[in-house]
């Protein structure tokens, strides 16, 4: 079968873009360790508020000096609405919702979920930038949806 140089050209172009970006990928994921969450950790989600790992909303500092965010989604704000935590340390964000999904996404930074009834969602990071950083909810969740947002304040750390 006859193939012409320019369309030879661009085949082995192509397929040498596809290959690129699934080397690039598989290098990212599997010597870097950048794969997404997988923490998987169910609740009923009728009884969130109810639920023990939920009672104590807000932030916990642990022993190791890392810090436990626990907070609950609802249609249309997040609870508690204000957290406080200083910049440097890790801090695990846990959270859930009561009825509908909702998102999760600090604005300017990393920080980014979905939060899904059924789940408790998780993930953890520090900020190294002290200041106000925005809580959006980013999945469409109802009428109110541009209302649900919060506050997350970086104060700076004792170190
Ligand atoms: Cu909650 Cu949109």
């Amino acid at each position: 079968m006859h193939v012409d140089f320019y369309e030879r050209v661009w085949m082995w172009g192509a397929g040498a873009t596809i290959a690129l970006f699934l080397g690039a990928t598989a290098f990212a994921a599997y010597s870097q360790g950048r794969l997404p969450p997988s923490h998987i950790e169910t609740i009923d989600p009728q009884a969130v508020w109810t639920d023990q790992r939920f009672a104590d909303r807000g932030v916990v500092a642990n022993s190791d000096g890392s810090y436990t965010v626990t907070m609950i989604a609802l249609m249309f704000a997040f609870q508690p609405n204000e957290i406080r935590i200083p910049a440097g340390s890790p801090v695990t964000f846990r959270m859930s919702s009561s009825d509908v999904v909702h998102g999760f996404q600090i604005v300017g930074t990393n920080g980014n979920t979905m939060v899904i009834p059924g789940y408790v969602s998780q993930f953890t990071m520090s900020f190294d930038d002290p200041g106000e950083y925005l809580i959006v909810c980013n999945e469409y969740c109802g009428l109110g949806h541009h209302s649900m947002y919060g506050k997350l304040i970086v104060e700076r750390g004792a170190q």
